[in-house]
């Protein structure tokens, strides 16, 4: 009788997926399905701001990397106890930098960045559309002038956010299943 080797030397535990790209690129939208669709816990890079961030983007003054550094840990944190719980989780953050996704994975080294890309104009143009968050042109010039693509040697994928949120979440599934081979 034949033994089934199938998949057996492949990772059979959840993912952690951080969601990344610009502001407005999509995040928030593709994470919350994916998270659904695979039925992973879900989390917002904004939440983990300690105090002190919060007042300063309140003032309306930006962040600088000291002040980021905290709110990245604690991000990675999230991600490790992900692992070790073997929940899996997705979380959106931005992540524009290298060494902003440096710091996630010493936290979490098997983190998986599904980098969600999308010209200035089109990403512009759904930042027009959406109700309750203003983002300034000036704004989105920054955070692409800031953003570094994940190099070869960085786990993940790019994923060109012209189809819909649906179609998005199918193409994510089927980027992710090469290396989690156990996926629905
Ligand atoms: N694939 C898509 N097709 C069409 N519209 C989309 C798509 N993805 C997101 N949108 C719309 O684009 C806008 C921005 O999306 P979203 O808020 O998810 O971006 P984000 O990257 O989380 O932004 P932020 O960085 O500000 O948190 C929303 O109005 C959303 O409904
Ligand atoms: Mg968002």
């Amino acid at each position: 009788m034949a033994l089934s080797v199938e998949n057996h030397d492949l990772p059979q535990t959840p993912p952690t997926i951080v969601v990344m790209g610009v502001s407005g690129v999509g995040k928030t939208t593709l994470a919350r399905l994916l998270a659904d669709r695979l039925g992973l816990p879900f989390a917002e890079a904004d939440d983990f701001h300690p105090a002190a961030n919060i007042a300063k983007m309140s003032a309306g003054v930006p962040l600088d990397d000291e002040d980021r550094a905290p709110w990245l840990r604690a991000i990675g944190a999230w991600l490790g106890e992900r692992t070790e719980d073997g929940s899996g989780g997705v979380v959106t953050c931005s992540a524009l930098k290298r060494r902003y996704r440096d710091t996630l994975r010493a936290a979490c080294p098997g983190a998986f960045f599904l980098h969600l890309s999308g010209g200035h104009e089109l990403v512009e143009d759904r930042l027009s559309h959406r109700t309750g968050h203003f983002m300034p042109s000036s704004l989105l010039d920054s955070q692409y002038a800031a953003l570094e693509p994940l190099a070869v040697d960085e786990r993940g994928a790019v994923l060109d956010v012209g189809p819909s949120p649906e179609q998005l979440v199918e193409m994510a599934v089927a980027l992710l299943r090469p290396v989690n081979g156990d996926l629905a």
